[in-house]
């Protein structure tokens, strides 16, 4: 499915309301939370911001595939976002992947269900998949992107919503990659 406007991205969004995917929060307090986290943290970088946003939108698309929900939601938004957008979508569930097998305080906090999700997308990762990961041309952002989307599970916690996304959804999307 691929979402060609903001309008449709905005409304596929909403629909992670209530949905939960066995974490904290639901899916779409998630998104805005990491969405918020990467506002706060790089504020000039609107598609790292906006690749937080919408990181989850596969889980939304397709609840049953949590192997494959970094594609789906890349897959989803690429023509719309861009390539950067799309690129860091599709590899968060790598960088995982990557800080677990690197950096042993990242797989103490991990939640239950990341963990559980975590052999489904690959597990730990060998020497060279690092390598190859570290080499890649979105490796920082994606580690940024990953950090935010692990804290971004916080109940009650008050972010913006959806609607004060639109000005960033609307520019990025003008300006592709
Ligand atoms: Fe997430």
């Amino acid at each position: 499915m691929r979402l060609e406007s903001v309008d449709a991205l905005l409304a596929a969004l909403q629909r992670g309301a209530n949905a939960h995917d066995g974490e904290a929060v639901d899916l779409l307090d998630h998104m805005l939370q990491c969405g918020a986290l990467l506002a706060a943290a790089e504020p000039d970088d609107f598609e790292l911001q906006v690749a937080g946003l919408v990181h989850d939108l596969g889980t939304v698309l397709d609840p049953n595939g949590p192997a494959t929900h970094a594609t789906t939601g890349a897959d989803a938004v690429e023509s719309l976002l861009g390539a950067r957008v799309a690129a860091l979508v599709a590899g968060h569930d790598q960088a995982k992947r990557y800080l677990v097998s690197t950096d042993p305080a990242y797989s103490a906090q991990l939640s239950e269900m990341s963990v559980a999700t975590l052999a489904l997308q690959g597990g730990t990762m060998r020497e060279a998949e690092r390598t190859q990961f570290e080499a890649g041309e979105y490796s920082t952002s994606l580690v940024a992107l990953r950090r935010a989307d692990d804290a971004a599970k916080i109940p009650g916690l008050t972010v913006p919503g959806l609607d004060d996304w639109r000005p960033k959804l609307e520019r990025v999307a003008d300006t592709p990659t």
